[in-house]
């Protein structure tokens, strides 16, 4: 009898794991079909800097295939059809090869942006001819791309640079940062910064703030803001728990931000109903937060990471906001769906230019 109890306990805690898993990947993909189908209704042009990678021109294939963007590959054109009749894809991509020599004007227009940065007309040639991140970033500040996707087989910080020095950020931003957007059974969390600003200041932490709660609000999510720290509004005083005190006042006293944001609080204070309720019910926060803006590079990354693969978040991303043109950098490692999922957020992000 006490295997067959052990037995049934089993069926139903699995009963119960694959609801879970199928409300909290229903709800990730309610919202990529949303977006997905946005991005099909006006696809735009994706430049895709790693264009001879499998993965790259697999995704291509599903854009293409499935009219969410006109990808554009970025590379040697006989590797990616090479590639392409090996895994028996049938399409044409549209591909930009840097060593065909329409692509001049990319290095003249490179070596305009940086040549008072020390690059030099040659360097310009070289950088356009053996690194494709910067022919995409040139591609897509002349506008003849509108977005970029890169990062599958590159370091990130690497991946990154390229975009950061030709098309930068955007006029009313400094900085730029990494979301990611975390969907669980009955939520959804918008984290930052998970991937760029190592050790941000309050003015950091204020616009990373701004940027992530206007991506909120691009997928429809009435963004709640949460400014995290180790300590619950003003219980420990240091350079660390002041950083996010003062970007939650700098926001709360900003006359254009229009939605709720407060700090700095425990993680557990900006999820929990009962202790935003209770113990700090003069927050200004009425729900629990659904953004979530982290202190520090180090417990942006862990953070999001453990609740993706502790947590069973579905993660998307990460998504570059405050920059001047939609540029994702992926992580090593990311599949195909990651690529699609990227490339229609691009493509979102691209019609509201
Ligand atoms: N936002 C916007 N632009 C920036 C930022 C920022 N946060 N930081 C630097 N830039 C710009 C600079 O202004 C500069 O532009 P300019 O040359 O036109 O003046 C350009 O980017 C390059 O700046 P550098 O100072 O030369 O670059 P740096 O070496 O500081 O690199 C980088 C910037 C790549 C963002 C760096 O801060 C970094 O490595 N961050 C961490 C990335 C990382 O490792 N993430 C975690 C891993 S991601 C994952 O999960 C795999």
């Amino acid at each position: 009898a006490a295997m067959e109890s052990g037995a049934a306990r089993k069926e139903l805690d699995l009963e119960a794991y694959t609801e879970g898993l199928e409300a909290r990947l229903g709800k990730s993909r309610e919202m990529m079909r949303v977006v997905l189908n946005k991005a099909k209704s006006d696809p735009k042009r994706v430049a895709l800097a790693e264009g001879t990678d499998e993965k790259m021109i697999r995704a291509a294939f599903q854009l293409q295939e499935q009219g969410i963007a006109e990808p554009v590959l970025i590379g040697s054109r006989k590797s990616i059809e090479r590639t392409r009749d090996r895994l028996g894809l049938d399409f044409e991509p549209e591909v930009v090869d840097p060593r065909d020599d329409d692509y001049e004007g990319y290095a003249d227009r490179l070596y305009e942006l940086r040549r008072r940065k020390g690059v030099t007309r040659s360097e310009a040639e070289e950088l356009i001819r053996r690194d494709t991140n910067y022919l995409g970033s040139v591609m897509v500040e002349q506008g003849d791309a509108d977005a970029l996707l890169t990062g599958l087989t590159h370091h990130y910080p690497s991946a990154l640079r390229p975009p950061l020095q030709v098309i930068g950020t955007a006029e009313d931003a400094n900085y730029a940062a990494g979301v990611y957007l975390l969907t669980f059974k009955n939520r959804v969390i918008f984290a930052a910064d998970t991937t760029v600003n190592l050790a941000p200041d309050e003015e950091v932490l204020t616009e990373v703030t701004k940027h992530t709660a206007a991506l909120a609000k691009s997928f429809n999510v009435e963004p709640r803001a949460a400014l995290l720290s180790y300590s619950n509004f003003g219980s420990v005083d240091n350079e660390g728990t002041l950083k996010p005190r003062r970007a939650a006042e700098a926001l709360q006293n900003d006359p254009e931000v229009d939605f709720e944001v407060d700090g700095e609080m425990q993680a557990d204070t900006a999820v929990v109903e009962d202790i935003l309720e209770g113990t700090y019910d003069f927050s200004d926060l009425e729900d629990p937060a659904n953004v979530l803006i982290f202190p520090n590079l180090e417990a942006g990354n862990i953070g999001y990471k453990l609740l993706q693969r502790l947590g069973g978040a579905e993660a998307i991303g990460p998504m570059l906001v405050g920059m001047d043109k939609p540029v994702h950098v992926l992580q090593r490692g990311d599949e195909v769906k990651d690529i699609v999922n990227l490339a229609g957020v691009a493509v979102v992000d691209a019609q509201n230019e």
